[in-house]
């Protein structure tokens, strides 16, 4: 049995690397070079080309590399019977959560505004909001959107969070499905996204969400570019609706050249780049679900192929 890695692009030497130092003698291809598909049982993923999956007749289990399944899931030839893990981190929810915290302070203590007033030799005091004032929702209550919203809530924020089902987490006001979402939008003066790309969220951040949201509001999104209709976030913040946004995953990446989100005043980008997994971290995890795909026990961080996540 060996472990193929597909991830095209991208440098995934250390990934070879930690699964050979923590399994010896484990057999590892790297996609695209010479390998018998036959022996393929378990593949590590980030972004594989459509349809590929269906080559390897004894694949049993596809890991992606990252927190996020979406790009597994959204292949329409992906076998059936083929599982889909992915990564929980400890490393990956706190480097999140603290990208989080920092772009809320940068918004709430106006710094991307004083950089600006800075290139303009401009002397101009804003008021700013206190945290124990300022209301902050976070859409997705998973593993990351929990440990966000903690975080925040320890930094005195009034806290929400918006999922699927009731969550019950000290300090954080939970509203839960469709019923209570404008309720939560309404008191949310900064909005996160952190909801898993499913084709229930795809394209939820648009105006008919903006406009239950608070004049002034400020947006972020570190979940998918696919959660966001551009043009409306455009539209909404142009009309003075909403404040501006931080953004940090696009519909395409990377973000093109003449995309009008890079020179917009009120809308400030990042390269993906809240959480990266570090292969040293993560790969334990893969080779215990290798090690038990083995020995024929359940998986850990199994993806529900239905839910999306
Ligand atoms: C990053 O986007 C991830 O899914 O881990």
């Amino acid at each position: 049995m060996s472990v193929l890695i597909v991830a095209p692009g991208k440098d995934v030497s250390d990934w070879t690397e930690e699964l050979k130092n923590q399994h010896p003698g484990l057999n590892v291809y790297v996609y695209p070079e010479d390998h018998d598909k036959e022996e393929v049982e378990f593949a590590v993923s980030w972004k594989h080309p459509r349809g590929l999956f269906k080559n390897y007749p004894n694949l049993k289990v596809v890991a992606s590399m990252g927190a996020g399944v979406d790009h597994i899931t959204s292949d329409p030839e992906f076998p059936e019977d083929v599982k889909i893990t992915r990564v929980i981190d400890n490393q990956l929810t706190s480097d999140l959560s603290e990208f989080v915290l920092a772009l809320v302070m940068n918004q709430t203590r106006h710094l991307a505004a004083y950089k600006h007033q800075e290139t303009e030799h401009k002397w101009n005091l804003l008021k700013y909001c206190r945290n124990s004032d300022m209301k902050i929702g976070v859409m997705g209550m998973g593993v990351i959107g929990t440990a966000v919203a903690t975080l925040l809530a320890k930094n005195n924020f009034k806290v929400s969070g918006w999922s699927r089902t009731e969550k019950n987490c000290e300090d954080i006001t939970s509203y839960s499905g469709d019923c209570e979402l404008n309720n939560f939008l309404k008191q949310s003066e900064i909005l996160i996204c952190l909801l898993p790309l499913t084709k229930q969220t795809k394209g939820i951040l648009n105006t008919e969400l903006f406009e239950q949201l608070p004049k002034g509001a400020y947006v972020i999104n570190v979940g998918r570019g696919e959660h966001l209709e551009e043009s409306d976030l455009i539209g909404m913040i142009d009309s003075g609706h909403l404040a501006g946004a931080f953004l940090d995953v696009f519909k395409e990446e990377p973000l093109p050249e003449d995309h009008a989100f890079w020179d917009h005043k009120r809308i400030s980008v990042t390269p993906h780049t809240a959480s990266i997994t570090q292969p040293k971290s993560v790969v334990p995890q893969i080779i215990e679900n290798y090690k038990r795909l083995q020995n024929g026990e359940p998986l850990k961080n199994l993806v529900e192929k239905e839910r999306g996540y």
